[in-house]
């Protein structure tokens, strides 16, 4: 028997026969010529089936094979420089697993379906090949990020889905039945790590995050992943140096591995290739008044929307740092700056060519007084925090994390119109399915 091989990989049987084992992408017929597509996920190549090369039955089952069908195929390879990987596969036999009846075919064909459509056919949209190309960049900055911490000694710790309370703002929060009580989905796993993180120093919790948006925006979804560090002893500086190797980190990275498939998206190498330390940095203040003079109605005070984001950035071609908002626009734990206590020591990471903010964090609030008032201010029910306010009773230290959405820099990153497609199965306002 052959080997089975991934299409990846046949340059290393050039001249043997092996077995492919996938799906029928495309078929061209030319006379007593076949030339079947071929994926299998790791890769697509041509076969070629010659009439008179091989019995009967095996041309038929390859010519009457529908898209989509799946296969095994055996063949030799050949090393042919037309084609595209530079190698084809001569035919010699097929077991079709399952042909596909052209009475009902696959839902989507090569020409133009309409983005609902898609979406409907989440399922089998992923198959195609600029979908894939998604998924394997997407792949490789959560692997990047994971690298990146787990090389510079971050401890991974997983915090709750279920959690009791709200951490980013009680407008946000998805309710859900917790047998005879009720619990919240998590919007951020960043309480947990302030706990995690006084046992081990440096922590990073990555995981699925719910927020409840009402908003109907390119940017948001009602399901993502985030991935947010969080280190003791450090303050606003140093989260800020962090957040930003980060993510010169990861588009090095997918520069580095993934180049085929940002080609197939058709994204622009060289505005990637920019994205080298240090970026910009401007405090809220002085991003207030560059917004004023590009005509923008913000006023000290107030939080940014997308398109003040996207003003702002236009300027820069690397990801911007924002630093110092108002407290009244950040949530109840962080830190006043001690010098102006009006602002927070927060930062804000927003991505060039208009993607919006990748990155929310800062410094946390460690004075226990301010805290419990904050907590009451904002009305958050004590007793679910009171674990929290612990952290402030028993050796608390200065120290700081953020968080990082992931699918917002897969849309960047990828150059997508919108983060629906950066994600395998988005949850969004109006979708749920499939
Ligand atoms: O700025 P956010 O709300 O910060 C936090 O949740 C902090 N507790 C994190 C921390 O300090 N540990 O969210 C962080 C990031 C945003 O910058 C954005 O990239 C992403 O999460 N994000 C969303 N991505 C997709 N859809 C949404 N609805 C998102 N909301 C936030
Ligand atoms: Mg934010």
């Amino acid at each position: 028997m052959p080997p089975v091989v991934e299409i990846r990989r046949v340059s290393k049987y050039a001249g043997q026969e092996v077995i492919l084992q996938g799906w029928l992408y495309n078929l061209r017929e030319s006379g007593k010529l076949l030339f079947p597509l071929f994926r299998d996920g790791t890769g697509i190549i041509q076969g070629v089936v010659v009439k008179k090369a091989v019995p009967p039955e095996v041309f038929e089952a390859v010519r009457s094979l529908t898209q989509e069908s799946s296969v095994r195929v055996t063949g030799k390879v050949r090393a042919d420089q037309r084609a595209p990987g530079g190698f084809e596969l001569d035919v010699v036999n097929v077991q079709v697993e399952q042909r596909i009846s052209p009475e009902a075919p696959y839902p989507i064909t090569p020409k133009d379906h309409g983005v609902e459509f898609l979406m409907d056919h989440r399922h089998l949209w992923l198959r195609s090949t600029r979908q894939r190309a998604i998924l394997g960049v997407r792949h490789e900055i959560i692997k990047a990020v994971r690298d990146f911490f787990d090389d510079r000694g971050f401890t991974l710790v997983d915090t709750p889905i279920f959690t009791p309370a709200a951490c980013e703002g009680t407008t946000t929060l998805f309710e859900v039945s917790y047998f005879e009580d009720k619990a919240y989905l998590t919007q951020s796993g960043q309480l947990y790590n302030e706990a995690a993180v006084m046992a081990v120093g440096k922590t990073y919790c990555f995981g699925p995050t719910f927020r409840a948006e009402k908003s109907k925006t390119r940017r948001h979804l009602t399901e993502f992943w985030m991935v947010e560090p969080e280190v003791a002893f450090a303050h606003l500086e140093d989260i800020m140096a962090l957040g930003e190797e980060l993510i010169a980190f990861v588009v090095a990275r997918v520069l580095e591995k993934r180049r085929p498939e940002l080609q197939v998206l058709e994204r622009k190498i060289d505005k990637l290739e920019k994205i080298q330390l240090p970026f910009p940095r401007m405090s809220y203040e002085e991003a207030v008044k560059i917004l004023q003079s590009k005509g923008s109605e913000i006023q000290w005070g107030g939080d940014f929307g997308g398109t003040d984001e996207t003003l702002l950035s236009e300027s820069f071609e690397k990801p911007l740092i924002v630093h110092r908002y108002p407290s009244q626009v950040k949530a109840f734990y962080m830190a006043p700056d001690p010098t102006r206590p009006e602002v927070a020591l927060c930062v804000d990471v927003l991505a060039p060519e208009g993607y919006g903010e990748i990155i929310g964090g800062g410094e946390r609030m460690t004075d226990l007084a301010l805290l419990e008032q904050r907590i009451q201010e904002e009305k958050l029910p004590r007793e679910a925090f009171e674990w929290y306010l612990d952290l402030r009773r028993y050796g608390s230290v200065p120290h700081s994390g953020f968080g990082m959405g992931i699918e917002r820099v897969v849309a960047w990153i990828c150059g997508l119109e919108h983060v629906r497609e950066t994600i395998p199965f988005p949850r969004m306002l109006y979708r749920l399915k499939p």
